[in-house]
């Protein structure tokens, strides 16, 4: 044994200084460079709030514009990576193919493997949020059957992938921009997170010296679990499976239940104690979307409502400070969207990629950073000799 701090799940552990999330968990606060994220959200789209994370401040109008024309100088996928899809089956899991996909960019982009010229970490950086919105959408377009679409220049980020994702070449996909906006805002509500599971699998595999591509793969194979990002797809699913909102108080007993594995989807959080602030304004752009839609009386929409109401009246939620997180309404709303449920966590693997690639660089780039090697508490056997084969029971 040595003398190490145990803390499992690193409940009480600072893994790194960090300048660019700040989350107060008391307070329900959130800030992107010490920004609010209410305000984010509301006057910023999702590229600048991608400039404010990777540069620290954020850009005016003539840089707005260069990094517009740079990212849409880099949405076009290398064509053999498109030879790449065809490996997966049709019906794989599109985060087990994003896995795979954004790996193999570490095969086609050789600078990146030289990250400690501060250019070549740019292009990465550029290339991994120019290209993971057609990433996405042709892992969508394979596993629907559907042809890829090639980027539209003349488009924005959002609305571009909206056309990646819903146009086909038989005709021209105008997107809503009232729906583009709600998609920004998404993008925008995921962009980073300060330590969580993923972003910290991302500087644990960088600390070894790992491309930014193979970081990112890292990052997103973390993101698919339901405890962190998959969970918006296992919201969607308990949804479905409750069905009505008269089984709501059956599934909240399920819930609270020690015996049962079951938790509430959408619920809960590691640092949020209050309220999730990404959740509040999850809520108002899933109101925004269905009445867009007309799908005010949307049945899923109306049983979630019922199932936050019922939930934040419980002792035991109460008690467990148990709120709402980012993963409850957003479900509801990618699929108002057209988004298939599988789908869900791809989406915020593109948002949040800005925010990985982002603390990947700060780590590098950070004078005092070390390979990430936590120790152990040894609770095995003591030391024994190896008996002869006759001799083992
Ligand atoms: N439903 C029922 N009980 C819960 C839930 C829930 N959703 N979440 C936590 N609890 C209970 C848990 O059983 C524990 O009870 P006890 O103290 O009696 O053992 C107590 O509340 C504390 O929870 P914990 O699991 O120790 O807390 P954690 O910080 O380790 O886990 C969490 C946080 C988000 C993984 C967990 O709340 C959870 O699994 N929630 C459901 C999945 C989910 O919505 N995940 C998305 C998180 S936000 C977006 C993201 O990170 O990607």
């Amino acid at each position: 044994t040595g003398l190490f701090t145990y803390d499992s799940g690193f409940l009480s552990t600072a893994s790194c200084k960090s300048t660019i999330t700040f989350i107060d968990g008391d307070k329900g606060e959130l800030l992107y460079r010490g920004y609010p994220i209410e305000q984010l959200a509301e006057k910023c789209n999702f590229l600048e709030v991608a400039y404010l994370l990777k540069s620290g401040e954020l850009p005016n109008q003539q840089q707005k514009t260069e990094f517009e024309s740079i990212i849409k100088n880099h949405t076009m996928l290398h064509d053999q990576m498109t030879k790449f899809f065809s490996g997966f089956r049709r019906d794989a899991h599109p985060m087990a193919v994003m896995v795979g996909v954004v790996g193999a960019l570490s095969a086609f982009y050789h600078e990146a493997m030289d990250f400690s010229d501060a250019a070549h970490r740019n292009i990465s950086i550029n290339r991994l949020i120019a290209k993971l919105p057609t990433i996405v959408a042709m892992a969508y377009k394979y596993n629907s059957g559907q042809p890829f679409m090639y980027p539209r220049n003349d488009l924005d980020y959002t609305a571009n992938f909206m056309h990646m994702m819903f146009g086909t070449p038989c005709e021209k996909y105008e997107p809503n921009p009232v729906l583009v906006h709600a998609l920004d805002v998404i993008f925008t509500l995921h962009a980073d997170h300060e330590q969580n599971a993923s972003t910290s699998t991302v500087r644990l595999a960088g600390s070894s010296g790992a491309n930014p591509f193979a970081c990112i793969s890292a990052g997103i194979a973390c993101l698919w679990g339901p405890a962190h990002g998959g969970a918006n797809e296992a919201c969607l699913n308990m949804l479905e499976e409750i069905g009505d909102v008269s089984r709501v108080g059956e599934y909240i007993k399920r819930a609270k239940d020690k015996n049962d594995s079951f938790k509430l989807m959408g619920f809960g959080h590691r640092v949020y104690k209050n309220f999730d602030p990404r959740a509040k304004l999850m809520g108002k752009v899933c109101a925004d979307v269905l009445g867009e839609l007309g799908l005010e009386n949307d049945r899923l929409f109306k049983l979630a409502k019922e199932l936050e109401k019922i939930a934040l009246e419980d002792e035991y939620f109460v008690e467990k400070k148990l709120y709402p997180n980012v993963d409850f309404y957003s479900g509801i709303v990618q699929k108002a969207l057209g988004i298939p449920t599988s789908m869900f966590t791809c989406i915020f693997a593109l948002a949040r990629t800005v925010g990985w690639i982002t603390q990947w660089e700060e780590m590098i780039t950070d004078p005092e950073y070390k390979i990430g090697r936590p120790r152990q508490l040894y609770v095995g056997a003591a030391r024994r000799d190896v008996p002869a084969i006759e001799q083992r029971p």
